[in-house]
């Protein structure tokens, strides 16, 4: 039974689990979209917290409940805060300011206010379920002032924050109207935590620059407290792709799709439906490769996987409607009858399904133009136990700084693209194997427990200068 009184609590916008209503009116749960979810979920299962957070449809109000071993406390969010707060000041604002401004940031003061007014509610929800002295972990760039608002409602907790996205360099942050606010917000917590070195030190230099406060290299002194900002790079659940590929089932149905497929190379994008994973280049770039003689067709295809995400911002419209322009004019360009050169699923797939993906992908093409970490990436690396495959790696991807031996790439430089692909297809299988091997160590070594681990033990060390 989910109770007051946690003694771990973790909050982040979404829950594990999205309520779905059918057709019918019957109510199902299905996983949530993306990779806080993919890293939180198992350790979550192994560490009986409580997850505080929405349950992704509008209006609902869901009492506490739990599922596949986790105590879960839903928030509500009205239609309007999931247009204002949710769509607006999260996904149009700070995604893509903190995403490089890939896409132009919208500033509302309207979409401002549905934000503070949205973190109040979820500093009141951990209010009230953390036991006296609990260790409170608040998610990523939609709870950014939760951190502060819970302190003042609750000084006696140990909160920690992470944040799952880039921190932008202070060039870009000085552009948001409510700049001082989000850092004071994050000043909150204990512990702050980042991908990168790069965006701890970005963030300590703003609170330098912005709120004049005293550091001493990456702690910062604030209201007489030492909030420490620390990289901790995230990871992937090693032990649940393992036992996935272990299953018969899935080798086979690897094999299933290799056959259907019919061509001897290829290629596999999975990701979000996102500007800011780098899609276009991709697909100009394979296109391209037909257009110059490179490939032929029947020599190679390329399936992308795109999960549908945020689909009622404008942005997320626009790239919809341009990959699927995209993917047309390459088929109808480059496909012959009953052989499509790009397969485009606009859909979500389970765990053994992707798993499966990846195991029958020569070359696994991830190429975001800024991307706080990247998952898929290391997903699959952590599948590939035959040493096969390669993987074409954004230099954008938080996940570049620890798989140095992936063909690594610039995804605005096309030319590059292709003939990095072209590389990634033309291994031989040493070659393959010795970049595998090396990318395989950091990641097995590195998986997603050992990540929460270092960071809640670092969250739980006494406070010290320096
Ligand atoms: P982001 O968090 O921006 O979505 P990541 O690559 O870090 O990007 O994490 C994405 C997570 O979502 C991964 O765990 C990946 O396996 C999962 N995922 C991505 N696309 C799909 C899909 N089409 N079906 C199911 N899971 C997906
Ligand atoms: C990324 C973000 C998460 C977010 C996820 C899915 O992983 O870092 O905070 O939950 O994308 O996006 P969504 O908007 O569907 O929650």
């Amino acid at each position: 039974m989910v109770s007051h009184g946690s003694e771990f609590v973790v909050v982040a916008n979404r829950l594990p689990v999205d309520r779905v209503v059918g057709e019918d009116g019957t109510a199902s749960w299905r996983r949530s979209p993306g990779g806080l979810v993919s890293a939180i979920a198992p350790v979550m299962r192994r560490r009986h917290g409580t997850w505080i957070g929405w349950a992704g449809a509008p209006d609902e109000e869901l009492e506490p409940f739990e599922d596949d071993g986790m105590s879960l406390w839903p928030v509500m969010q009205t239609a309007q805060d999931v247009e204002l707060y949710y769509e607006g000041f999260s996904n149009a604002t700070l995604w893509p300011l903190y995403h490089d401004v890939v896409a132009p940031p919208v500033y509302s003061r309207e979409m401002w206010d549905a934000y503070v007014r949205v973190n109040e509610r979820f500093a009141d929800a951990a209010a009230e379920v953390a036991a006296e002295r609990a260790v409170v972990w608040v998610q990523d760039y939609q709870l950014q002032l939760v951190p502060a608002m819970l302190r003042r409602r609750r000084p006696d907790l140990r909160i920690g924050f992470f944040l799952h996205i880039p921190f932008p360099p202070l060039e870009l942050f000085w552009q948001l109207p409510w700049r001082r606010q989000i850092l004071e917000g994050l000043l909150g917590a204990d512990l702050v935590g980042f991908q990168l070195p790069g965006a701890a030190a970005n963030f300590v230099r703003l609170c330098r620059r912005l709120l004049d406060a005293r550091h001493f290299r990456q702690d910062v002194l604030w209201e007489e407290r030492v909030v420490r900002a620390r990289s901790f790079p995230i990871s992937v659940d090693v032990g649940e792709l393992k036992s996935l590929i272990a299953q018969p089932t899935v080798r086979e149905r690897a094999e299933e799709i290799r056959a259907d497929l019919g061509a001897p190379t290829i290629l596999l994008g999975v990701d979000r439906l996102d500007y800011t994973k780098g899609i276009a280049q991709r697909l100009q770039a394979f296109g391209e490769l037909f257009e110059d003689g490179h490939l032929k067709p029947g020599q190679a295809v390329f399936v992308q996987i795109a999960t549908p995400s945020r689909e009622r911002v404008e942005q997320y419209q626009l790239l919809r409607d341009q990959i699927e322009q995209q993917v047309g004019r390459i088929n109808g360009d480059y496909g012959e009858l009953g052989f499509p050169v790009v397969h485009y699923l606009h859909t979500s797939y389970d765990r053994a399904e992707l798993a499966a993906l990846y195991l029958a992908a020569d070359v696994m093409v991830v190429t975001p133009l800024r991307d706080g970490m990247n998952l898929v990436a290391k997903e699959y690396v952590a599948c590939r136990d035959d040493l096969r495959g390669a993987l074409v790696l954004s230099e954008f991807a938080g996940a570049a700084a620890e798989l140095k031996r992936a063909f690594q790439v610039n995804p605005y430089d096309i030319d590059g693209l292709k003939s990095t692909m072209l590389a990634a297809m033309n291994a031989d299988p040493a070659e393959q194997a010795r970049r595998m091997r090396a990318m395989r160590k950091r990641v097995l070594e590195h998986d997603v427990d050992r990540w929460a681990h270092d960071f809640l033990s670092a969250l739980e060390q006494p406070q010290r200068v320096g």
